[in-house]
């Protein structure tokens, strides 16, 4: 496969632990910590496959309607594994950074993904963007105040705003989604990265996210490379040549 054919940016809906663990027998939370081990190791995969952004949805902002004792499970899955992860990265050169609201994040969980962002920030061969109590309305509307704020300041003027400054005010700015994955045979966004996908590939394997193997990811990428993307251009762009 030429180097050129991997997707710079991939994003992931982590989706199905839950009918995972039912269909095994087991209750949501071995389901969580599968899919959380499963996630450490596409993460690796990827970035070693020349993946240079990987985007995980870990956590939706409408995740907090769950019960409470699954978010605080989720919470204390996440705290621990930054903890851990922060090593790992160090030696794999992989940085990782967070997309998201504080609030009502617990102090102990921003505390353990400021650390990690704060120790990996100079690693470059790969970034992984969780995105923890993210929602694609909220970052908008976060970006639209940003913009607001800075006209009310005299920071830059209307006429200023344009799809590069906008995308400036995100809570990252990565390059477009290539490839968005969602596990578990739903097919719908569930309000992740509205700005980021627009352009974006879309592919909905069936697999439950604790059985999404390094294979499976391999399949994405093929499936991927044979995609004709068009960006709004021509059909075959060899056409008229
Ligand atoms: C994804 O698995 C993990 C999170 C949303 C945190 P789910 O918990 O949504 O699993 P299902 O959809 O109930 O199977
Ligand atoms: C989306 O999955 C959020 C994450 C994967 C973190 P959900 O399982 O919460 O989405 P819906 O409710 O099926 O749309
Ligand atoms: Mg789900």
């Amino acid at each position: 496969m030429k180097e050129t054919n991997i997707p710079r940016h991939v994003a992931i809906i982590v989706d199905g632990n839950g009918r995972w663990a039912k269909k095994n027998g087991k209750n949501r939370s071995f389901g969580h910590k599968t899919g959380f081990e499963r996630l450490e190791e596409i993460i690796v995969y990827a970035i070693e496959k020349g993946v240079k952004v990987i985007s995980l949805y870990v956590f939706s902002t409408e995740n907090f309607k769950r019960n409470k004792s699954e978010v605080k499970y989720l919470m204390d899955l996440f705290c621990n594994n930054f903890k851990r992860l922060e090593k790992k990265y160090q030696k794999e050169n992989i940085k990782a950074v967070f997309s998201g609201r504080e609030e009502p994040l617990e102090k102990r969980v921003l505390d353990a993904m400021r650390d990690i962002e704060e120790k990996t920030k100079n690693n470059t061969k790969g970034i992984v963007n969780f995105c923890l109590n993210y929602g694609g309305h909220a970052e908008i509307v976060d970006a639209t105040k940003k913009i607001c704020m800075d006209v009310c300041s005299g920071k830059i003027k209307i006429e200023d705003i344009d799809e590069t400054l906008f995308e400036q005010n995100l809570y990252h700015e990565f390059p477009p989604v290539d490839l968005l994955i969602r596990t578990s045979g739903e097919q719908r966004l569930s309000n992740f990265l509205p700005w980021q996908l627009s352009y974006a590939e879309l592919y909905f394997p069936e697999t439950y996210f604790p059985d999404f193997t390094k294979e499976e990811f391999d399949k994405a990428i093929d499936v991927f490379c044979k995609r004709n993307r068009r960006f709004g251009g021509d059909h075959n762009e060899n056409e008229n040549s």
